[in-house]
């Protein structure tokens, strides 16, 4: 089958990657892809969210199977773009419809989802412009650290997390009244404060039946120690040594297995992967969000631990029947450490040339372009080197080892990945 990826990420490389290792997968186009898809697939220079120029391509190339990257497209509609196009309804996409993606594309939503389906998460109230008084009162019979968060997309900044109280209450007014995240926060979610570790559970669904994927731990913060700004992503590991079985088994019967009902409840049709943030307080698993997507750089751990043929999966997803999927997973742990620009969280540099990418390791990349033949940095995250490995120090000095080959002007990367394990 011919199949099309949506992104650009080292996500996005690395499906791409696992794809074209499928003697099912004839022709893999990535759009608009980057340096690394170019070596496995044939990139489209497109952009996510261009449905029209999407639809030509998926019909100039005889596309089978779209899977949707990022979450952008899937939350303005992709999915039921597809469905409402007589040109289109036969081509199988994995990523859910607009109605499932607002699990990620508003909080309020997601918390009355679990709310409803009693999944356990944080305590919360939400408030708008007109409710902003309520939302001051509420922040006065709350307990430090107030949690507030954009109700919409903010590009994985809408989260405040704030010490004081007359800061909370600037924070709220400054979201709701002035729009500090635009449109995103109009709504805004004020949530208790949860405090223990933090781990992603991934779950790919055809809407009645599940599978759950390895779970992983990534690293948010740009510092050693967790310290400094958040970042998309600087590193992760699977499994997560702090999951044993009994841990495991609460995840599935409080969380997973109700979400899946829960859609079906609630009617909400969903085909794709739900990535479930998780926070594990005093023994017990909740949930912090949902993306409606695989998380990066979470699936540069996850994917290449399958044995599986992705291909055999994505099919008995399109076509419900992904109970016959007995999911094959190796035993070895994956890390991956994150190389990024000079700069990056904030303003960073571009354009420079990366060497001593091996040909023979697990190197994704994500923010990369060729040029006249020579791969230079394009974004903040630049690349993911992934190894496997006995257990999470030797996945990561492994990963250490292959990036100590390769450079770019003003190369970082943090050298403490899974130190907290
Ligand atoms: P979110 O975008 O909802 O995943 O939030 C971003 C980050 O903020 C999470 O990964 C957590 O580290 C933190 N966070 C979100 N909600 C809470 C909460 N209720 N308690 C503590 N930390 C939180
Ligand atoms: N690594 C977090 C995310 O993909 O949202």
């Amino acid at each position: 089958m011919n199949i099309l990826v949506i992104g650009g990420g080292g996500r996005e490389h690395t499906l791409c990657w696992k794809l074209n290792q499928s003697a099912q997968c004839k022709n893999l186009f990535a759009a608009p892809g980057n340096a690394g898809t170019a070596s496995c697939a044939t990139n489209l220079p497109l952009g996510v969210s261009d449905f029209e120029g999407l639809k030509a391509a998926v019909l100039e190339h005889q596309i089978d199977l779209v899977v949707v990257g990022p979450e952008d497209p899937l939350v303005l509609g992709i999915h039921d773009f597809f469905l409402q196009d007589p040109l289109l309804a036969d081509v199988g996409i994995i990523g859910p419809q607009k109605e499932a993606a607002t699990l990620e594309g508003s909080k309020a939503f997601a918390k009355a989802f679990m709310n409803r389906h009693d999944i356990p998460t944080a305590a919360y109230a939400e408030f708008t412009a007109e409710t902003v008084r309520e939302g001051e009162a509420y922040l006065e019979q709350s307990q430090p650290p107030y949690v507030l968060k954009a109700d919409g997309l903010a590009a994985g900044k809408g989260v405040l997390i704030l010490d004081e109280l007359e800061e909370a209450k600037k924070e709220l007014r400054h979201m709701l009244l002035e729009s500090k995240f635009g449109k995103a926060s109009s709504k805004v979610v004020i949530e208790e404060f949860l405090s223990g570790i933090e781990l992603s559970c991934f779950v790919l669904t055809d809407g009645k039946n599940y599978i759950t994927l390895p779970m992983a731990k990534d690293y948010k913060r740009i510092g050693e120690g967790d310290t400094g700004l958040n970042t998309g992503g600087m590193g992760a590991i699977s499994p997560v040594p702090f999951v044993d079985d009994l841990f495991k088994e609460k995840i599935e019967n409080q969380i997973v297995r109700p979400t899946i009902e829960g859609l079906q409840k609630d009617s909400i049709p969903y085909q794709g992967f739900i990535f479930i943030g998780l926070i594990k307080v005093a023994g017990e698993p909740k949930v912090i969000e949902y993306n409606v997507r695989m998380g990066d750089p979470e699936t540069e751990v996850v994917i290449p631990r399958v044995k599986n043929d992705l291909v055999t999966i994505f099919k008995a997803v399109q076509e419900k029947r992904l109970h016959e999927v007995e999911l094959e997973v190796t035993p070895e742990t994956a890390a991956t450490v994150m190389a990024v620009s000079k700069g990056y969280p904030e303003a960073y540099e571009k354009g420079k040339v990366i060497l001593g990418i091996e040909k023979d390791k697990m190197i994704f990349q994500a923010g990369t372009q060729l040029v006249e033949g020579a791969i230079h940095t394009s974004g903040g995250r630049v690349l993911a080197v992934t190894s496997l490995g006995e257990d999470h120090q030797q996945a990561v000095q492994k990963s250490y080892k292959t990036l100590s080959k390769i450079d770019f002007e003003g190369i970082h990367y943090r050298k403490d990945i899974g130190f907290d394990l």
